[in-house]
């Protein structure tokens, strides 16, 4: 038994104890360690990941309390096509959704999971969805053989001992989450730097509310408090108890007033939720009292308060985000978080015991180590086009870390929410920003959002592909009943939030982005405060209403009034293929789709 390991049951749940003594039969760990989140077991943990090699302690003087992991080659992303839905009936899971019979999974996964821990130490590993003791937070609690997620998750959740003895309290709250990397280990075998399985297996069953996750490590495959059980499992919740589960960003908008205004904000993957999330005013904004402050940059649970308004929490206490890209020049706040306490994964290893990526500074180190461990050069990049860092590559931060952090990011109550804005990656078609007319008619602007593909994604580059509210693969249910569930809320609220669409990847005919997007967005985003606060001017447009050019601040900028008009420009023939695209989704959804959007699709067409 290792020295720190906890083998005494940190719970007196006898719901919890019997589940876990039942886990361990059929897992068959060699040793049992409940986790108390304590940094001295953190600090353990750490130390036994460098000695079986799966982390590298970085340079402490450069990047103190920080440690660097790299992944199995095969191991690097979520899986999309092993990830599974398994309600009662398919037709709840929706055509969106992969599907199993769950008795039928549930066999599987008993199979799968029969002595998958041998050799390994199976972590009881309480977590709590948002603050402890907050009645948005929902707790779960992971049983794993990996102590990477561990330690991954004391810095993306809240663990240990206090999620214990709210346990102790109650047991009918707790989400199951069974994950094991699926590499058992035979007497004496050595175990590989990052353990997984060539099959793997990310299951929910959204009715009886547990998650089964089998063969990866990786971020989201395997922290399950993230996207399984934040997204997935918690929407299905949501749409039961009447609240939302969002693949959201929260920021909170602050004017030269001190008045504070909060937006929720969806984008697919790869469109800066993290860098809109961290934004920093332009410098003529700034010195006039603008401040952008940070409450989340992945997911918001949204919730009516008493007085009938929005409230919303990031679920989340730290940031899973993706490296590449991230600098001083685009996020200084995101590097202010990461530069210490953070562990990366999949970026390159620098000779003086530090971490690079794409985009990171203007000149890439002489050399390093890839994300494979090879030496990597600037000049070897340029001949094979190989990256150091893994596009996917991540930093786990802590998001108290954040510069910018909203002082009530953790106040149990959550922040009122006055706007959502919807977004994706568009060349041509939607303007830079417009506001919805209505509630119903911001709910068709969500269900219909689409996004360009990147090339990271399998698919034709630059096909526009429809990624409702951003949460296609992270709805745990029916997509189209979603939708209803949107419809719905608007009946418990005194006051809906605005609704608005923005698209800072616009191009002009040269195929040049038209709008500089980072800090310039403060502009947009100070209309959109304004409209939600009953200021702000606008005019009407057969899609929703648009500023003119008076409308916005540009004190600091010289954007000319016709390159403007050119990037708000409603045009009439793409926006006909646009609305026969709405068409191809909603023939996918008929069978559940609210009339709601039908009609509201109907009225889109007249206006046009
Ligand atoms: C994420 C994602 O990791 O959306 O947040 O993939
Ligand atoms: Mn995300």
């Amino acid at each position: 038994m290792e020295k720190h390991a906890s083998t005494k049951p940190l719970s007196r749940n006898p719901h919890l104890l019997r589940w876990v003594e039942k886990m361990v039969a059929l897992c068959q760990p060699a040793a049992l360690h409940w986790v108390d989140g304590s940094q001295e077991e953190y600090d353990h943990l750490c130390g036994q990941l460098v000695a079986s090699g799966t982390f590298v302690k970085l340079n402490q003087h450069k990047w103190p309390g920080c440690y660097y992991a790299r992944s199995d080659a095969s191991d690097v992303a979520r899986v999309e096509d092993r990830t599974f839905i398994c309600s009662q009936s398919k037709d709840s899971a929706g055509p969106t959704n992969n599907w199993v019979n769950p008795y039928e999974m549930k066999k599987t996964l008993r199979g799968l999971f029969s002595g998958c821990m041998q050799g390994r130490t199976m972590y009881v590993l309480a977590f709590s969805m948002g603050p402890i003791g907050s009645p948005m937070s929902q707790i779960g609690v992971e049983l794993t053989d990996s102590p990477y997620v561990v330690v991954n998750m004391r810095i993306m959740a809240r663990i240990g001992q206090k999620v214990f003895d709210l346990i102790d309290e109650d047991f009918r709250r707790v989400v199951p989450c069974m994950h094991s990397v699926g590499l058992p280990l035979a007497p004496g075998q050595k175990d590989v730097s990052w353990p997984c399985n060539k099959e793997k297996y990310i299951v929910h069953f959204p009715e009886t509310r547990e998650i089964w996750s089998f063969g990866s490590g990786y971020g989201g495959n395997a922290l399950l408090g993230k996207k399984c059980f934040a997204l997935r499992i918690a929407s299905a919740m949501a749409r039961d108890e009447g609240w939302m589960a969002e693949h959201m960003l929260i920021l909170g908008v602050e004017n030269p007033h001190g008045e504070k205004t909060y937006v929720a904000a969806a984008f697919p993957s790869a469109c800066g939720k993290t860098n809109f999330a961290m934004l920093i005013p332009p410098k003529a904004f700034a010195r006039k009292g603008w401040k952008v402050w940070t409450v989340g940059d992945d997911i918001a649970w949204i919730k009516p308060g008493p007085d009938g308004r929005l409230r919303a929490i990031n679920p989340e206490a730290g940031f899973f985000g993706v490296a590449p890209g991230t600098s001083h020049s685009t996020n200084p706040n995101a590097m202010a978080a990461l530069s210490r306490n953070t562990i990366f994964t999949n970026v390159a290893l620098t000779p003086d015991g530090g971490v690079w990526w794409e985009g990171m500074t203007g000149d890439a180190p002489a050399e390093c180590l890839d994300w494979q461990g090879k030496r990597w050069t600037p000049e070897m990049a340029l001949q094979t086009g190989a990256k150091a860092a893994h596009p996917n590559s991540r930093f786990t931060a802590p998001a108290s870390q954040c510069p910018t952090i909203d002082p009530d990011w953790e106040n149990p109550e959550g922040v009122p929410i006055s706007a959502f804005i919807f977004g994706g990656r568009r060349a041509t078609t939607m303007p830079l920003i417009y506001q919805a007319f209505n509630w119903s008619s911001g709910v068709y602007v969500g269900a219909t959002m689409g996004s360009e593909m990147t090339a990271a994604a399998a698919g034709a580059v630059g096909k526009v592909r429809r990624d409702p509210f951003a949460m296609l693969p992270f709805c745990g249910y029916h997509m189209g009943d979603y939708f209803r569930h949107w419809i719905n809320m608007q009946r418990s609220l005194s006051e809906t939030p605005r609704i608005f669409h923005v698209n800072w990847f616009r191009k002009d005919k040269d195929g040049k982005f038209m709008w500089p997007g980072f800090s310039d967005n403060m502009r947009v985003l100070k209309w959109v405060v304004d409209r939600a606060r009953g200021g702000g001017r606008a005019k009407e447009t057969p899609i929703g209403w648009m500023p003119r050019y008076e409308d916005l601040e540009w004190e600091g900028m010289d954007f000319p009034r016709e390159k403007f008009d050119e990037l708000q420009a409603f045009d009439r023939a793409a926006w006909r293929a646009e609305v026969l695209g709405h068409e191809e989704l909603f023939i996918d959804l008929h069978a559940h789709l609210p009339k709601e959007l039908l009609f509201e699709r109907e009225l889109l067409i007249c206006r046009m």
